[in-house]
């Protein structure tokens, strides 16, 4: 099967990644680079087609990031989007400057629907603008294709040489029709056929795996969250018990959810795998004991976890080969896709942990999308539970208790969280709302429950809407479910006496309250 690649080359654009997951939702396969990326290796590649992304700066600008005229030359379908749209133009001798109105936000658009980026796009249409700059003159060959009553250029093409450029984001969802312009880029224009599909996707990286791991041992850290079972799924499926699985109950999971993960991959379950569950609650709570700064607890944490795989990993001896959840997102946050800055540094991409001894990595994970890990679980039969389990940080509820940890905390963060958690699934919300959990407050109050005085602990609920967890906002939960979710926590969990929302957004706020 001939190889797709469509290439997202990355101008430092906030959308960066959401252009490489639109372009796999049209089922073609999609990687994103820096613009720093040499035209060489981009040769090499042989995409079927690039795509040029926004980014913060002005093109005129003498130090602004820019390319190579050459990649024009190349012959493959460029499309550039925003500030990559506006660079397409000065390099190919446009005019782009300070525009007289800015635009920002969801704008109408008008288009030119016999263009191949407009096929079946409505002539007015609502697209998401943001630029301060605008392209007065296109460059020569080109032809304007769209315009908005402050935009003249919005969108303009050079059909001989497969070049386009579009104003603003249709990456972006507010652009209605976006979806539809960059199917019509990369399945026609490109001529992409729309090979990447999950199916396929599994069944040749459990080929993959058979062929690199042979007769080989492999060890696998399970946390119970969606990627790392996933990626243990394929490795079962791959090498069945060749695999050893890890799981660290810290304590500071959910309510049952340790007894979920082995029912899952544990011997009772459906896959065949060897599953070793350590039960380390007591030794974390000891390590916590006195300790209320987040970030301490979180170093605790994870060194303890460093601490109790290493000794198991141990027992095992050595392995040939670690799994490591590793999805797109990492890497490319990692600074190692496109031109992000390293945002999180606990992904650990890559990276050689030292405390197991190993011969190398495997990450079968590293090329997908949360959306794609999912859609490949569900392939594998993974059941829909563990593959739709919300986001869940590893120091867990060590960070959902503000203060110090204590069993009692724990029994009362869980208790409150399951209530939250099935009302919302009663509500019929689980799957609308990105992210929610309810966090243990250090506060306490006074409060009367039957004729008694009480002096109990508040929880805070938290429920946020988010696409990309960096920016978030509080979401709206009907006050007939907050009310009932209330209710039931200051009945069944002892120790709570109120009950808060938080309408927090992030920014200020961040998701979790540690
Ligand atoms: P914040 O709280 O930074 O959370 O707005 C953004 C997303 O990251 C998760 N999160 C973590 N995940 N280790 C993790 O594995 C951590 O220390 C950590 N802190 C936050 C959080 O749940 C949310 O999805």
């Amino acid at each position: 099967m001939e190889k797709e690649l469509v290439i997202v080359l990355d101008f430092g654009g906030q959308y960066n990644q959401l252009v490489a997951r639109r372009v796999r939702e049209c089922n073609v396969y999609c990687e994103i680079y820096s613009y720093r990326t040499d035209i060489n290796k981009i040769k090499e590649m042989n995409p079927k087609g690039i795509i040029l992304t926004g980014g913060p700066n002005s093109c005129y600008d003498a130090d602004s990031p820019t390319y190579t005229d050459e990649l024009f030359q190349l012959g493959v379908p460029i499309l550039g989007l925003c500030y990559g749209a506006q660079l397409m133009m000065h390099i190919l001798g446009g005019k782009v400057e300070k525009a007289p109105v800015q635009e920002y936000g969801k704008t109408e658009v008008l288009v030119d629907t016999a263009s191949p980026l407009f096929m079946g796009v409505s002539e007015k249409t609502v697209c998401w603008m943001s630029h301060s700059d605008y392209i007065s003159r296109v460059a020569p060959g080109f032809d304007i294709v769209a315009h908005t009553s402050d935009c003249p250029v919005a969108a303009a093409q050079d059909c001989s040489r497969k070049l386009f450029a579009i104003q603003f984001h249709p990456e972006v969802l507010h652009t209605q029709e976006g979806t539809k312009m960059l199917y019509n880029f990369v399945r026609n224009v490109c001529g992409c056929a729309g090979t990447w599909r999950m199916d396929s996707f599994v069944e040749q990286s459990v080929q993959a795996i058979r062929r690199k791991v042979g007769n080989g041992k492999v060890l696998c850290a399970l946390s119970g969250g969606v990627d790392s079972s996933v990626a243990a799924v394929m490795l079962s499926k791959a090498i069945g018990n060749q695999l050893t699985c890890v799981f660290v109950d810290h304590g500071l999971l959910r309510k049952n959810e340790g007894d979920e993960v082995e029912e899952v991959f544990g011997p009772n379950g459906p896959y065949e795998l060897n599953f070793v569950r350590i039960n380390a609650q007591d030794r974390y709570y000891a390590k916590l004991k006195g300790v209320t700064e987040p970030e301490e607890k979180r170093k605790i944490i994870g060194e303890e976890f460093i601490r109790v795989f290493e000794e198991e990993a141990k027992k095992i001896g050595a392995v040939d080969f670690l799994v490591q959840g590793t999805i797109y997102p990492d890497v490319v946050e990692s600074g190692l896709g496109g031109e992000s800055a390293v945002i999180k540094s606990h992904h650990n991409v890559g990276g050689l942990p030292d405390y197991v001894d190993f011969k190398e990595i495997i990450e079968p994970l590293r090329n997908l999308f949360k959306d794609e890990v999912r859609k490949a679980g569900l392939e594998m039969g993974i059941p829909e539970k563990l593959v739709f389990r919300q986001p869940f940080p590893g120091p867990g509820l060590g960070i959902r208790i503000i203060g110090e940890v204590t069993a009692e905390k724990v029994r009362i963060v869980q208790e409150a969280d399951a209530i939250y958690r099935e009302e919302i699934a009663n509500a019929g919300l689980d799957k609308m709302i990105g992210q929610y959990f309810a966090a243990l407050t250090n506060m306490r109050s006074v409060g009367v429950m039957g004729d008694e005085r009480t002096y109990d602990y508040a929880i805070a609920l938290r429920a946020v809407n988010t696409i990309d967890f960096m920016t978030a906002e509080s979401a709206e939960i009907p006050f007939e479910v907050l009310q009932k979710v209330m209710s039931r926590i200051i009945n069944e969990v002892r120790g709570v006496n109120r009950v808060f929302y938080d309408l927090t957004s992030k920014p200020p706020g961040t998701i979790e309250f540690e």
